[in-house]
């Protein structure tokens, strides 16, 4: 911990963000836990994120993905998603020509999670157009139990995957062993009552525990429907969009390669493609803009939201593979937009302000970033600071960002989303 902090840090980490990292150096540690953070750690270097902006909130959040992936997540995939996650890349969609010259078509969202409610608000929004959700892990049995915990089956009645109700998203994977023999009982006990079809949603909490089977049948509708399949495994011809989110990332490069030549073997000539990564409400954003042009995939832009300029949250940082060409293209963006001194000071000044408004964050006095005191749950938490990217984004700072890149060498603009944009 020391040398990471000497080597990526400048040595200036809190003693704060020192003690919740330091949770995570026990002897047994397993060698992908402080790959996964190191990883993350020289992003942020590249990036030139200020070390006194490193929270103890942000410490605490790498350690709860570091517990998932030591302790819980062998090699599993969660299919978790948020609600609105991918409202602004809707946005982008709508506004693309391909879009507005085609009223109605296709839209196929790959690895779209379970539940699978980020597919259902695009079905929504769109209603000319059909949505397919796609996912090669769409369980075959839901559990869930009173307290809004639930567990995730395939045909076998092996575990797929579980997660705590209510706000208590990443603590049921501290005790992951327990978690497991819980939710199998819950299931043995629960399949000698039959279980419903997935016509019944998902009840709140207080009224499990309960099973469904086939649980993604419960989401669809008329313009809406399920395959279940992985990438390259799914039988599926011109399609107008593609979209995968917080997928890719969790594979090396050789198989983005294959998947990006899959994608353009299922599109109609002139088809977009839409890949990346999001965190709460298209905040911690980035991703890449693909169209097929002579049954080729040409890149039409990389975009990343302005948030990633000093973010609150981890997942700017967190990639999987040592290769992953996005965050490091992320990286690197917000690394020339930081060594711009005039930017980095007004940008750092003005989200400070903004931070402190919204009772978010503030200086001490040794100038580090802490969080304030709140009676705000985390959702709100989040969606203030959704907000303050808004706001920051109507006072210029998306194009701002664009100028210093331009000036920089690159092709920058704000795309029609509010995203800061490269094309090569
Ligand atoms: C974190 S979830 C993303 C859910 C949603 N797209 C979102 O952005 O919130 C990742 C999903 O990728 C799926 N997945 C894993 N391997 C895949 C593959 N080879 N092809 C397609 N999807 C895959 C997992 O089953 C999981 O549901």
């Amino acid at each position: 911990l020391e040398t990471w902090n000497e080597t990526y840090f400048d040595g200036r980490l809190s003693s704060a963000v020192l003690a919740h990292l330091t949770q995570l150096e026990h002897p047994e540690q397993r060698p992908e836990v402080r790959a996964f953070l190191e990883r993350a750690f020289r992003h942020m270097q590249r990036a030139r994120f200020p070390p006194s902006d490193f929270t103890a909130e942000l410490a605490g959040q790498f350690a709860h993905i570091a517990a998932m992936v030591q302790e819980a997540w062998e090699g599993v995939i969660p299919p978790f998603t948020l609600d609105g996650r991918h409202r602004k890349i809707d946005d982008y969609i709508e506004c693309h020509a391909w879009f507005q010259a085609n009223p109605s078509g296709t839209l196929v969202d790959i690895g779209c999670g379970f539940p699978p409610v980020t597919t259902v608000e695009t079905a929504t929004r769109f209603p000319r157009w059909q949505v397919i959700g796609s996912d090669p892990a769409l369980p075959y049995y839901l559990v869930q139990d009173e307290h809004g915990n639930y567990a995730l089956f395939d045909e076998g009645g092996s575990l797929q995957y579980f997660q705590g109700g209510n706000g208590r998203a990443l603590d049921v994977w501290q005790d992951p062993e327990s978690a497991r023999v819980y939710f199998n009982t819950l299931l043995q006990r629960l399949l000698r009552a039959s279980p419903s079809r997935g016509s019944e949603a998902m009840g709140s909490a207080g009224t499990g525990p309960w099973l469904v089977q086939n649980p993604a049948w419960q989401y669809e509708r008329p313009n809406l429907s399920f395959k279940k399949g992985a990438i390259g495994a799914l039988d599926m011809q011109d399609i107008h969009i593609i979209r995968c989110f917080n997928v890719l990332f969790y594979f090396d490069r050789p198989f983005r390669a294959r998947a990006l030549d899959w994608f353009a073997s299922i599109l109609y000539e002139g088809g977009l493609a839409i890949c990346g990564v999001n965190g709460f409400r298209s905040t911690r954003c980035r991703y890449t803009v693909y169209r097929r042009v002579g049954k080729r995939l040409v890149e039409e832009e990389f975009a990343f939201s302005l948030d990633n300029v000093r973010p609150l949250g981890s997942i700017s940082w967190s990639t999987f593979h040592d290769d992953d060409e996005e965050t490091r293209r992320l990286a690197t963006l917000v690394g020339v937009l930081r060594a711009d001194k005039p930017f980095q000071h007004d940008f750092d000044t003005r989200l400070d302000a903004l931070l402190s408004r919204h009772s978010l964050f503030a200086r001490n006095d040794k100038g580090y970033l802490v969080e304030l005191p709140s009676e705000l749950s985390p959702e709100k938490r989040e969606k203030c600071q959704f907000e303050i990217g808004e706001q920051l984004d109507k006072e210029g700072y998306v194009e701002r960002a664009a100028a210093v890149l331009k000036q920089a060498g690159y092709k920058a603009r704000r795309n029609d989303t509010g995203h800061v944009a490269v094309r090569s």
